[in-house]
Parts: structure tokens; C-alpha cells; sequence
């Protein structure tokens, strides 16, 4: 049987009879659709001796735990779904370029950190907005625009923890939508608001700007172009449409870092198709089911909380982590 990817437009579209033709071939040849090049793209990352690893640690960064359990309880598992697989294209497509950005291993693990951050400022936007199916009011947009800047109000006063540096991951907040083709609100202010940040020196700020925000820019258009949780898409993208369009979005892009990605992305497809174990499995982990399971073990950890049992709340807490990083589970 095809895979279906749950919980996504592939099945809406299905059930609402639109756009038969398209969701047909979706269901039957989904290699040619981006999700599945998503799909097949992490699962690959996660299973690089480098990225897989390192992920999983990240993800055990105290920083990382109170992003994921907070996504879990507003009940906002797209975000969370969203920062890891961007932090695993991220750093695979940086390690992939190693010799033209120099990066050291440490820098690798915190452009990671930075990546499951980057879009914490959406905690600050309202959900009728975030989520609104239909499209947005100028006004409306400028609001998501401005998760940029929460982001860097929610990073730039946390105390680096375990030798992680939130300024950096406040500056990636503020700045990961600098490359965009389409300004920002805040780009007049951009100088002003990164001056706060004072913790980060003015070469570490160019250096993210020079030779990172490529990869930021590409890593985070990819997963939101390509990932079947978009709630706003209303039908499938082919990989050629994915990739026709992902140039157009940014500004002044090195191609190399595309391209690089690309042969990524075609390397990561031809092993999922090779591979008999994948073709037999629902390709999206993240469905909305288990996102209410995680929502539900959370009101079991205040219980635990409430009544004295700190350490059977952590026992929870410790699965739901797992759970949350489907790489950690296979
Ligand atoms: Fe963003
Ligand atoms: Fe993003």
C-alpha cells in the first residue's frame, strides 16, 4: 500500500474530492512530492553516524527540553516537529559544506540548538493567526513577521546553560529571515535590536550573517516548503515545484549551498525508495494522534507534581522527550 502521509493535506484534499487527479498521483508516486523528499531527507540525517548523535544530545540540552515540552503543551507540535528536522537539514547541510564554512565541531552543535530555536518568537503569535486556514490580513502577516523579534526577547536574557549560548540562538531568532526576498518589519531595526545582544562579539555577528545565514535560510525554507504539517497548504508540492521555487525566496543565495542540499535531498530519496523497511512504514511520525497523547502525559506530569511524586513526573517527562524525536526511536 502507498504511504499516506497522516494528517496531512494529502488526506484533506482527498476527503474534500478536490484536485483528484493530483492527490492520486501524491498517493501513488510520492516520490515525486515533498513531503516525501522531507520525509526521506531526515530520516537519512538521523541515521548519519554525526547528525543522528548529535541531534539526540541536543535534544537533551535543558534549553532543548523546555522548547519541546512547551510545544507539547500549547499544543504545538508542528513548531516542535519544525526546529528539529530544520536543526538536522541545518547541520547536515553545514557539515556538507565544512570546507567553504570552516565550522567547528562545537559550532555545529550550536548552530543545531540554534535551529530547534529559531522560531520560538511564534510562541508569541496568536493561534488564530498562526493557524488561520485562510490567508493572512497585511496586518495579520506583520504580526507572524514579528516572530522574529519575540524571538529574540525569549533567548537574550536566558544564562547559557551546560556551555550553550542563547544570545546565539537569540541573534538566529532575530536574523534567520534576513535572507528573504519578501523585507521584514524590523529590518530598519535589525541593527538596533542585534546591538542588545551584547553577549555575542560584533565578528561572531558577521560571521552568522556572512557564511551561516545561507544555510539557515535554505535548511528553514526547505523543511516549511517541504513539510507535510503546513496547515495553509491546500495540495501537494512536487519536488520540482519545491525546488523551482526555494531560489526565489531569498536573496543573494550562494547556489552552492542548494545545490548541495538538492544532492542531498536526491541521495536521501533513492535510498528511501531502495529501502523495503521504509516503503512498509507510514512515512510522518508526527500525527496529530500522538501530539495528543504527548498533550495528555503532560496533565499526568502536573498530577505527578501536584501530589508529591517528582520523580515518577520525571519518568513521563523523559518519555515524552523520546517520543518527541522520532530519530532517538528507531
Ligand atoms: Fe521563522
Ligand atoms: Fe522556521
Amino acid at each position: 500500500m502507498a504511504p499516506v502521509y497522516a494528517g496531512t493535506n494529502v488526506g484533506q484534499e482527498k476527503a474534500n474530492g478536490n484536485n483528484t487527479l493530483l492527490i492520486e498521483d501524491a498517493l501513488n508516486s510520492p516520490e515525486n512530492y515533498a513531503p516525501f523528499a522531507n520525509d526521506a531527507l531526515y530520516r537519512m540525517l538521523g541515521q548519519n553516524p554525526k547528525i543522528g548523535p548529535l541531534m539526540a544530545s541536543i535534544l537533551k540540552e535543558p534549553i532543548a527540553r523546555w522548547y519541546m515540552r512547551t510545544v507539547a503543551l500549547k499544543d504545538q507540535p508542528d513548531l516542535g516537529q519544525h526546529g528539529i528536522r530544520t536543526a538536522c537539514i541545518g547541520m547536515g547541510l553545514a557539515k556538507a559544506l565544512y570546507k567553504e564554512l570552516k565550522i567547528s565541531d562545537h559550532e555545529l552543535r550550536e548552530l543545531g540548538v540554534c535551529l530547534l530555536l529559531h522560531d520560538v518568537g511564534k510562541f508569541a503569535v496568536p493561534r488564530e493567526i498562526l493557524y488561520k486556514p485562510d490567508s493572512l490580513s497585511p496586518e495579520e502577516r506583520k504580526v507572524i513577521e514579528f516572530h522574529t523579534e519575540y524571538g529574540l526577547y525569549c533567548l537574550n536574557d536566558i544564562v547559557p546553560l551546560n556551555g550553550m549560548t542563547p544570545p546565539k540562538a537569540a541573534y538566529v531568532a532575530l536574523s534567520h529571515h534576513r535572507g528573504a526576498k519578501k523585507p521584514y518589519p524590523y529590518d530598519s531595526e535589525f541593527e538596533r535590536l542585534s546591538f542588545s545582544i551584547t553577549c555575542l562579539s560584533k565578528a561572531e555577528k558577521e560571521r552568522i550573517i556572512k557564511e551561516l545565514l545561507d544555510v539557515i535560510g535554505v535548511a528553514d525554507l526547505f523543511e516549511a516548503m517541504s513539510s507535510a504539517d503546513r496547515g495553509y497548504r491546500s495540495k501537494p508540492m512536487t519536488n520540482e515545484e519545491l525546488w523551482a521555487n526555494i531560489p526565489g525566496q531569498l536573496n543573494d543565495i550562494n547556489p552552492l549551498t542548494i545545490s548541495k542540499l538538492r544532492n542531498m535531498v536526491s541521495t536521501a530519496i533513492d535510498q528511501h525508495i531502495s529501502k523495503d523497511k521504509y516503503k512498509k512504514r507510514p512515512f510522518n511520525d508526527f500525527n496529530p494522534a500522538l501530539h495528543r497523547r504527548m498533550a495528555s502525559r503532560l496533565v499526568d506530569v502536573s498530577y505527578f507534581l501536584r501530589t508529591g511524586h517528582p520523580h515518577k513526573a520525571n519518568i513521563v517527562l523523559e518519555s515524552l522527550v523520546r517520543e518527541a524525536h522520532p530519530v532517538t526511536r528507531y
